[in-house]
């Protein structure tokens, strides 16, 4: 049991202020009768809201085929983000909405989004590996010797102190690779490829676990069970 106003602030649908205001207009019903006590404890299941029921009172968790040009942080400082895409009352709620890991805001594909913290920390430790399967275009003939250099797990990255774990390369052309990493550093698969004298000039993410992007099309999302990584 929640405090009524304080559900109608987590997820999103008004200041607690505003609550108040809400309640007098009648606009909250529970169990069919008009709220009147912003304090009184409530289950989601109960109440109403201009007659309909709270929306996703539970969790939030989300594929997004994250399409270039938008930053994964919240700071509005960094630009437009990738949260801009979702409706206006999920960039409301609290505990917010987060992507699980991040993409450079030039990367694009699948990236996972939801309000749960632990399942963030639990898909982003290097402890549970989870792979990440990304294609990547470079500016130049991939060099011999990359797919055994990155599998080798001895990839030193400039400034850092331990080598990057084993990752696979395929290569598809002369200048086009898949690559699977199962750890996720700051513009990792750009530096990995820079440290070999080539720019990645595109990276698009295709699949997370088990997860495929498949053909939800740039700017899109699509909602997953909650209990899809239990
Ligand atoms: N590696 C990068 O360099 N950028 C990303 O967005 C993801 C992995």
């Amino acid at each position: 049991m929640r405090r009524l106003d304080q559900l109608l602030t987590n997820l999103g649908y008004c200041s607690r202020r505003e609550a108040r205001a809400w309640l007098k207009a009648g606009r909250v019903t529970v169990r069919g009768a008009p709220a009147t006590d912003p304090g009184q404890k409530v289950l989601p299941a109960d109440i109403r809201i201009d007659g309909e029921p709270p929306d996703h009172p539970d969790n939030l968790l989300l594929m997004l085929h994250k399409p270039t040009g938008l930053v994964c942080s919240h700071d509005e400082r960094e630009g437009p983000n990738v949260y801009s895409l979702l409706p206006p009352r999920w960039r409301q709620r609290y505990p917010a909405v987060t992507s699980i890991g991040r993409l450079d805001k030039d990367t694009s594909g699948l990236l996972l989004l939801t309000d749960q913290s632990p399942l963030v920390h639990r898909l982003t430790s290097p402890k549970h590996k989870v792979p990440k399967i990304y294609r990547t275009l470079v500016d130049r003939n991939l060099p011999p010797g990359l797919a055994a250099l990155f599998a080798s797990g001895t990839l030193m990255l400039p400034g850092e102190k331990d080598a990057c774990a084993p990752a696979t390369l395929d290569v598809l052309s002369e200048r086009e690779a898949e690559i699977t990493l199962t750890e996720g550093r700051y513009h990792q698969i750009r530096r990995m490829f820079a440290s070999q004298g080539c720019e990645v000039v595109e990276l698009h993410r295709t699949r997370f676990g088990a997860l495929e992007l498949g053909n939800l099309a740039a700017g899109q999302w699509r909602e997953l069970p909650l209990d899809y990584f239990a």
